[in-house]
């Protein structure tokens, strides 16, 4: 069975797209984070974790929903971790955990995907998140291929600093970094109440028609991210640049459905088009 949590949507696109490959079922893990549902889950197959990285590790809230909910069927448990550069020494960290819930670790993979993290970076234009997605088709072949075989994933080697900003650099980012305090609304707020319905901590109440933030952030960038009329900012740093989300999602936004439990095919945004992207990217690349 295929897990997955996603703020943006690269994590959820992945998972489908593995999923659809291998044939097995994909769920998102939302509801249960947003309701501390911890309640055991079975699968006969192996489990497949699909998460954005944060501070090149799994993001704490989904490693303690996993400490707390017991898996049972397969033992095995293979991660993918979408990030918008790398995922350092997650694996280690991964590793530990499987063993502290009794599963068996099989590996983890990156799949290098658009930047989403607005608060401290600058999120890619739609035309290169595009060509970004089309690169991560090999990645995502490739997880697909070992589950579905059976065989572990193979690791890219550990430098140094992958080991310093997965430990250190971790354990001083959390609490420096991963607070809700610089989020405010502007005028362009139409109160539609979305940024609170996608916040996976229920960490935003409306007040009067506007989101109010409490101190329960994991910094994800769905509200941001997801508001449509991008009226959220991060202090400073958010003015005037794009707002990221995966562009099946965006479309779905747009049309005023939910990309929540929708596959990506019917969208326009199916594997044919990927291999296609990655191969003019490829392509792009050599000349
Ligand atoms: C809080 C936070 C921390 C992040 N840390 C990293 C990181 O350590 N390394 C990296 O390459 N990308 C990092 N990113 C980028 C995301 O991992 C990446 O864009 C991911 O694909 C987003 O997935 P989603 O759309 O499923 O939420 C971070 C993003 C956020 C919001
Ligand atoms: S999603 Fe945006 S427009 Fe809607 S209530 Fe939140 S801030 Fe306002
Ligand atoms: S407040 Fe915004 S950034 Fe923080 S967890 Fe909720 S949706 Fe994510």
């Amino acid at each position: 069975m295929i897990l997955y949590y996603s703020g943006t949507g690269n994590s959820e696109y992945a998972a489908k797209r593995i999923g659809g490959e291998i044939g097995d079922e994909v769920l998102n893990l939302f509801e249960k984070l947003r309701d501390g549902d911890v309640s055991e889950m079975h699968s006969e197959k192996p489990w497949v974790i699909v998460t954005p990285v944060y501070a090149w590790r799994i993001p704490r809230i989904l490693g303690e929903w996993l400490r707390k909910t017991k898996l049972t069927g397969n033992p095995a448990v293979y991660f993918v971790l979408t990030c918008g550069a790398g995922i350092g020494n997650a694996g280690k960290y991964l590793k530990t955990l499987c063993a502290e819930m009794g599963m068996e670790y099989r590996g983890c993979l990156e799949v290098v995907m658009p930047e989403n993290y607005i608060a401290l970076f600058s999120p890619p234009s739609d035309a290169e998140a595009r060509r970004i997605i089309g690169q991560a088709e090999p990645a995502l072949q490739q997880a697909a291929e070992a589950v579905g075989s059976g065989k572990p994933f193979l690791e890219k080697p550990v430098t140094f600093t992958d080991r310093v900003l997965s430990g250190a650099v971790n354990a001083l980012f959390y609490p420096l970094f991963i607070h809700a305090k610089k989020f405010y609304v502007t005028d362009a707020c139409v109160s539609c109440g979305k940024c609170a319905e996608v916040c996976p901590l229920q960490n935003i109440r409306m007040e009067g028609g506007k989101p109010v933030w409490g101190e329960n952030c994991t910094h994800c960038m769905a509200c941001i991210c997801r508001c449509p009329k991008a009226a959220i900012e991060y202090g400073k740093h958010s003015r005037g640049l794009p707002r990221y989300t995966f562009p099946a999602m965006a479309e779905n936004a747009a049309d005023g459905e939910k990309a929540q439990n929708q596959g990506f095919q019917s969208q326009g945004f199916d594997k044919q088009e990927l291999q296609n992207q990655e191969k003019g990217s490829i392509e792009g690349n050599e000349e």
